[in-house]
């Protein structure tokens, strides 16, 4: 049998500051244009409505969903698209929104589905970034916080499906008893 513990790393505090930063850094970048933010669902969900809050440049959102890991707490890299965005990216300049980025495996492929649509641009903002357990080579224009190897959850990111709603990041482990 096995109790799962939460240990928090990163305190709600200090990612309300960083999203903040991060927010008012894409404001000045787009000065004087309009961009779509596309929140990969569910993970991206907690971050890219906090974003949103701190730009001030005017903004659309759509939805994607994207599923590589199913249960598991390692990528399977498998990708499969569950739900597709509303609305053609054309000609828009695009913001894909992200709670982590693990093997970049799922930001590979995202990224080559939609510029193949041809938006007049196309950046990648995440929450959380584990540089060291990357397999394929991903550009990351907006990080959060680089994290270390650990399974983390919270402000979006579950263990199946659960601690989604914490509103700080937690390492997960698993103790044996
Ligand atoms: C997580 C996360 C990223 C992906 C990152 O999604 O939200 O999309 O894994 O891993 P990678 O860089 O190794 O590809 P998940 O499939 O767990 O879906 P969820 O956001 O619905 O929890």
């Amino acid at each position: 049998m096995s109790n799962i513990l939460i240990e928090k790393l990163i305190a709600e505090e200090e990612i309300a500051r960083r999203i903040k930063e991060i927010g008012q850094q894409i404001s000045s970048d787009y000065k004087d244009k309009e961009i779509l933010l596309i929140c990969v669902l569910k993970g991206g969900v907690m971050f890219m409505t906090e974003l949103s809050k701190h730009i001030s440049i005017p903004v659309d959102m759509d939805f994607m969903s994207v599923s590589s890991y199913g249960n598991e707490m390692t990528s399977s890299g498998v990708v499969k698209v569950i739900k597709d965005l509303d609305e053609p990216i054309k000609d828009k300049h695009i913001i894909i929104v992200e709670d982590i980025i693990d093997s970049g495996r799922t930001l590979n492929y995202l990224k080559q589905i939609l510029e193949g649509r041809q938006p007049k641009s196309i950046k990648i903002c995440t929450l959380l970034d584990k540089p060291q357990t990357r397999k394929v080579e991903v550009n990351v224009d907006y990080v959060g916080f680089n994290i270390p190897d650990e399974f983390v959850v919270g402000y979006g990111l579950d263990y199946q499906q659960k601690y989604r709603n914490l509103p700080y990041i937690a390492k997960v482990r698993k103790e044996y008893v």
